[in-house]
């Protein structure tokens, strides 16, 4: 695996930020090649609009409390990973949520956590967007000495919400659909354009999704067939649960490792939580979500809270956000290199929070392709 530079303690996460800033102009690869059969999108979800969809948005939570909650989370010092009552004081179920290596397990359906119902977003998200994010900070309010480079985000692409923390990438293509009255994001196009923006030495070779025909169903799908870089299993009539409203997606990406230089691995993440808020008037949303990311090759299971705040620039066609991922490490994954269980600490508390900056410009699809 490549870890970032501040996480070996080379430079303080603000000095690499700045420092890197010179070459947000990389050459990102020839993005025009990869096109992830867009070309089905457009059938895809012209057929599911016609299913009879109770959308997720008719039964809102109280929007003010939730939102105003969410929010908050923006300036708070410390971020708990669940704010359930601890009922018998136990720590939190990182054994539900993680991914399942066991040989017992027979295919890698099992081996996922329950995911949540695909996130929802507002309608005027729907569309695509040239996206930019841009580096705002980064704190450990446990100090630094209780991270290792288990925690998320520590490794280049252990956290698929920020593949490559401290980075400012170039922006890249997003999009997103609208479904009954919500918008969702279209995973398997944006999956890869992120890791790969964030990540330039990065190629993505392959995304699946657990792409669903009703969003407001908890069941299980299981993974699409793999949609590949060169096109094979894209069509939509060979994969039509790809570009569906989604809580998993998995990739498989070839990318520089520190000891045995490129290769190709996997990475699995499945939404476990999803709670949202709707503004005043609708023209902003918050939401804060929970996830389970399982690096195949490294064996890296990570855990992360995703807390994000979008607001519509009605007459700009923009869309202005904010992102805040806290990460966690349980006790069971620090403990699992030597010398590193004794230490005290919260479990149910971040050790590391990255915050980002996004602007979203609404592009057509054609410009979408040659971002
Ligand atoms: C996910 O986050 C929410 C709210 O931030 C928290 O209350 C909940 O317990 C978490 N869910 C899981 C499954 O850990």
């Amino acid at each position: 695996m490549a870890f970032q530079l501040w996480f070996l303690g080379i430079a303080q996460l603000s000095v690499r930020a700045r420092g890197l800033s010179s070459f947000s102009d990389v050459d990102v690869k020839n993005r025009r090649s990869f096109i992830f059969c867009g070309g089905a999108l457009a059938s895809a979800s012209a057929a599911s609009l016609a299913l009879p969809l109770r959308s997720p948005a008719s039964t809102p939570p109280p929007a003010d409390t939730v939102y105003g909650e969410i929010l908050s989370l923006f300036d708070a010092k410390t971020i708990p990973w669940t704010t359930r009552a601890p009922s018998s004081g136990d720590a939190p179920s990182w054994n539900d949520l993680r991914y399942r290596t066991s040989t017992l397990r027979t295919t890698v359906d099992d081996a996922a956590p329950a995911p949540a119902r695909p996130a929802f977003y507002p309608a005027w998200m729907a569309g695509h967007w040239s996206v930019r994010y841009r580096f705002d900070g980064a704190s450990f309010p446990q100090g630094r000495t209780v991270l290792s480079l288990r925690t998320a985000g520590a490794g280049l692409g252990t956290c698929l919400s920020l593949p490559n923390v401290g980075y400012s990438p170039p922006a890249h293509a997003a999009h997103f659909f609208k479904r009954s009255s919500d918008a969702y994001e279209d995973l398997a196009y944006n999956a890869p354009r992120k890791m790969e923006a964030f990540w330039p030495q990065s190629k993505v070779l392959s995304v699946c999704t657990d792409g669903r025909r009703r969003p407001d169903e908890v069941a299980v799908a299981g993974l699409s067939t793999k949609c590949f870089v060169t096109g094979d299993g894209c069509a939509v009539e060979e994969n039509d649960a790809l570009h569906l409203p989604a809580s998993r997606v998995a990739l498989d990406f070839e990318a520089p490792t520190r000891r045995s230089g490129r290769r190709t691995q996997s990475l699995d993440v499945s939404m476990v939580e999803d709670v949202d808020g709707r503004g005043p008037g609708g023209g902003s949303h918050a939401a804060s979500r929970n996830y389970s990311q399982f690096n195949v090759d490294q064996e890296l299971q990570t855990f992360y809270k995703e807390i994000s705040y979008w607001e519509e620039i009605e007459d700009q066609n923009q869309v202005v956000g904010k992102i805040r991922v806290a990460a966690f490490l349980p006790k069971y994954i620090k403990g699992l290199d030597a010398g590193n269980s004794a230490q005290d600490y919260d479990e149910n508390s971040a050790v590391a929070v990255y915050d980002y900056k996004i602007l979203m410009k609404s592009i057509s699809e054609s410009e979408a392709a040659s971002i």
